[in-house]
């Protein structure tokens, strides 16, 4: 039995964590988000860490919004690159195993071949920027497995996923990039990933491997090749058109090709990966239970 503290909690990730938290009912979950503990205020940390026994973090609050991120460049600095260096000193000084999420924005998307663990990083926008930095502190904590991941959709939160499915419906015709490739990423998935790692780690310690790490779901598709094969498993009306991204301009500026090698998390945990059409059918199931 371990005590693993969540923060950001109610995000996509932190919420499929939630939904975890009865398969993995031998842990005691401290679930916590902005308002029950804002990671950039050391004291409510060390609060937190002087009252609780903390085994693992799995640290999923960060400011995702990238576009927000170029206007609230601050914000973005303070909670992803601020607050992952107090939950890492603290981790330290508590020795607590750590995880931390990262992501594919960290590269330029200049290259042609899946970026593996050690490829250069050159985040092209103020998110990617902030996200490196704060990668940087979280290594500074010798406990901390960094796992690097893309395109994160769920049914909880707000996603790509969920915005096609709404546009499906009110609009009769979108357009949707093409000229920006990736891996589509369940946030199911990558949150049973952490949690077997945890399970695995209260059975033989070395099975936590510290250092960075890429995981995605399985293949590669275009934004548009992922809103057509949302509406082709959902059966909505809506025309999509494929569009260049000098058609769909934004503040930040995204890679056109983000497609992150798995092969060192693969062999680690012996993974197989679930596609990525296998695993959007899925969360598409739940959302209609939901
Ligand atoms: N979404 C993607 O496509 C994607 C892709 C690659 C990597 N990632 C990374 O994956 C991780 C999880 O992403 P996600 O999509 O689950 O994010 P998310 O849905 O935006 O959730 C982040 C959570 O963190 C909370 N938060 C913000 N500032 C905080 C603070 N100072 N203290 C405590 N909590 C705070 C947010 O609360 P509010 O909502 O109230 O602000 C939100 O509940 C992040 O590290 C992200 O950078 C995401």
């Amino acid at each position: 039995m371990a005590t693993i503290l969540v923060t950001g909690a109610n995000g996509q990730l932190g919420s499929e964590i939630q939904n975890l938290t009865r398969e993995f009912g031998q842990h005691e979950f401290l679930m916590t988000d902005l308002e029950k503990l804002n990671i950039t205020s050391l004291p409510s940390l060390k609060k937190l860490f002087n009252n609780n026994k903390v085994e693992y973090i799995i640290n999923c609050a960060a400011f995702t919004d990238v576009d927000k991120a170029e206007e609230d460049k601050k914000e973005a600095e303070k909670v992803n690159i601020v607050g992952v260096s107090n939950l890492a000193k603290l981790a330290s000084n508590y020795q607590i195993k750590m995880f931390h999420i990262s992501t594919d924005y960290v590269f330029d998307g200049q290259g042609s071949k899946p970026y593996s663990e050690d490829s250069p990083v050159n985040p092209l926008g103020v998110y990617g920027q902030t996200k490196y930095k704060g990668e940087v502190e979280a290594r500074r904590h010798t406990q901390t497995m960094i796992i690097r991941t893309s395109w994160l959709y769920s049914k909880y939160g707000k996603n790509f996923l969920k915005t096609i499915l709404r546009l499906g419906e009110e609009k009769s015709e979108i357009g949707v990039v093409y000229d920006q490739v990736g891996s589509p990423t369940n946030a199911a998935d990558l949150a049973a990933l952490i949690l077997n790692i945890i399970d695995g780690t209260e059975r033989d310690a070395s099975y936590f491997k510290p250092g960075i790490y890429h995981y995605t779901n399985e293949g590669v598709c275009s934004w548009y090749d992922f809103a057509m094969e949302i509406k082709y498993q959902s059966g909505f009306d809506c025309k999509i058109n494929p569009i260049r991204t000098e058609n769909y301009p934004t503040p930040a500026k995204r890679p056109a090709y983000s497609v992150l090698d798995k092969k060192k998390i693969t062999q680690a945990y012996n993974l197989e990966i679930p596609y990525w059409r296998y695993s959007l059918v899925k969360c598409l199931n739940e959302l209609v239970k939901k």
